[in-house]
C-alpha cells in the first residue's frame, strides 16, 4: 500500500509554518495601537537583541522577505558602476529574478564554483582582469553562509576572504538567509562568524527559522547604512506595522529559539541522511553540513517520489534533487519519507 507521505514535507525550510513561540508573541503584540515603520518598543527591543547578538552597535534594517533583504543591504553598499563578485550559485544571481542588478544598477560578476563557495584566488582573478572606466569596478564580495549547496565556509575561509576583500577595497558581503544553521553548525558566535572574520553588511535570516516572514539586514562597519532607511521604502521593504516583525524577532531571540530550531533542522537533516545511506538508487551528494541533503535519484524516480510528497529537483540534467528541514521537521516526518522512498524504490527494482 501506498505509504502516508510526512506531514512535514522536505521541499524547503519555508514550507514549515511558524513556530509556536514566535506565533505568541505575535498575539501579544497585537493589542492596542502602536506607532508606525519601526517606532515602537518592539522593533527597539528586536534591535537591541541583535546588537546583544553582535556585541556592538551595529545597525539593523528589518525587511519582510530574504530577497528584499539582499537588494536593499546591496543598493547600500554600491554604485551603478559598481560590481558585485559572487559564486554563480548565489541566490542573488539565479534566485532573485535580477533585483540586485534592478534595485542598485550594479552587474553581478557570478563566478563558476566546484561546491558554491568563492575562492579569495577567484577574487583575486577577476580584481586584476578588471581596469578603468571601461570595466565595472568591482566594489562587493557577496557570499552565503551555508552556501544555496549545503556547504560552510570554515572561519579561516571566511577571515581568508575578509582579507582578499579589503584588501582590494572591496566590502564583504554575506547572505545570511540561514546564517543560525551555520553558526550551531560551526559552534561559533555570531562575532566569530561575522566581524572577526572582516563581514561587513549581512542578512540576518528569520523566515527560515520559525518567523512568519521576516530578515534583518545588519550593518557592520559603521556608516554603511547610511542610505538603508530610504532604500528599504523604495524597495518596498519597509513595514508599516513594523512591530509584528519586531515581535517575532524578539520571540525568536529569546532564550536561544533561533539556535535550538536550527541546531533542531541541522540534526534532522543528518538523521535523514543517515536513515537514507545505503538504500539501494539513492546516492547522497555530500556530507550534511546544515539543513540539506542533496541526493542523486534514477531521473524515472524522481516525479514519482516528488508527486507522493513534493521537493525540488536540485540539477534536471545530474537528477539530482535537494531535501530540506526545519525546526518543525519531525522523527515522525522522517520515517515516513523514508517508508515511502523504500516503496517506491522497492517498486523500480520489482519492475526491473
Ligand atoms: C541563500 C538565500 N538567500 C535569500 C533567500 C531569501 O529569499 P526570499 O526572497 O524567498 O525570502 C533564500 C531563500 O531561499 C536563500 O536560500
Amino acid at each position: 500500500m501506498l505509504p502516508v507521505p510526512p506531514v512535514n514535507s522536505f521541499a524547503s525550510d519555508n514550507v514549515a509554518g511558524a513556530h509556536p513561540r514566535v506565533v505568541e508573541a505575535l498575539l501579544a503584540a497585537n493589542v492596542g495601537s502602536a506607532p508606525a515603520y519601526g517606532d515602537d518598543p518592539w522593533t527597539a527591543r528586536a534591535v537591541k537583541r541583535l546588537r546583544d547578538l553582535f556585541g556592538s552597535d551595529v545597525e539593523v534594517y528589518f525587511t519582510y522577505g530574504g530577497t528584499g533583504a539582499n537588494v536593499v543591504a546591496l543598493q547600500c553598499l554600491l554604485a551603478p558602476h559598481e560590481a558585485v563578485i559572487c559564486p554563480a550559485t548565489a541566490h542573488i544571481n539565479v534566485d532573485e529574478c535580477g533585483a540586485p542588478e534592478r534595485f542598485t544598477g550594479a552587474k553581478l560578476l557570478d563566478v563558476p564554483t566546484q561546491d558554491g563557495k568563492l575562492r579569495p584566488a577567484d577574487v583575486e582573478a577577476l580584481v586584476r582582469s578588471l581596469h578603468g572606466e571601461h570595466n565595472v569596478k568591482p566594489r562587493v564580495v557577496a557570499i552565503s553562509q551555508p552556501t544555496e549547496l549545503g556547504a560552510l565556509y570554515t572561519l579561516d575561509e571566511l577571515a581568508a576572504l575578509g582579507d582578499v576583500a579589503h584588501g582590494n577595497d572591496l566590502l564583504l558581503y554575506l547572505d545570511g538567509a540561514r546564517l543560525a544553521n551555520a553558526v550551531v553548525a560551526l559552534g561559533c558566535s555570531v562575532p566569530q562568524m561575522t566581524s572577526q572574520v572582516g563581514v561587513d553588511a549581512l542578512t540576518f535570516g528569520g523566515t527560515k527559522n520559525g518567523l512568519l516572514y521576516g530578515e534583518a539586514v545588519v550593518f557592520i562597519r559603521p556608516g554603511l547604512g547610511e542610505r538603508a532607511r530610504f532604500a528599504r521604502k523604495q524597495a518596498g521593504q519597509l513595514a508599516s506595522k513594523m512591530r509584528f516583525i519586531a515581535a517575532q524577532f524578539e520571540a525568536l531571540l529569546h532564550d536561544d529559539l533561533w539556535l535550538h530550531n536550527a541546531a533542531h533542522a541541522n540534526a534532522m537533516a543528518r538523521a535523514l541522511a543517515a536513515e537514507l545511506s545505503g538504500l539501494g538508487q539513492v546516492e547522497l551528494m555530500r556530507s550534511v553540513e546544515v539543513n540539506s541533503v542533496f541526493a542523486r535519484l534514477p531521473a524515472a524516480l524522481v516525479p514519482v517520489l516528488a508527486e507522493w510528497s513534493f521537493f525540488w529537483t536540485w540539477d534536471v540534467g545530474e537528477s539530482v534533487v535537494r531535501w530540506m528541514t526545519s525546526f518543525a521537521t519531525t522523527e515522525q516526518d522522517i520515517a515516513a519519507f523514508v517508508e515511502g522512498v523504500r516503496y517506491f524504490v522497492a517498486g523500480r527494482e520489482g519492475a526491473q
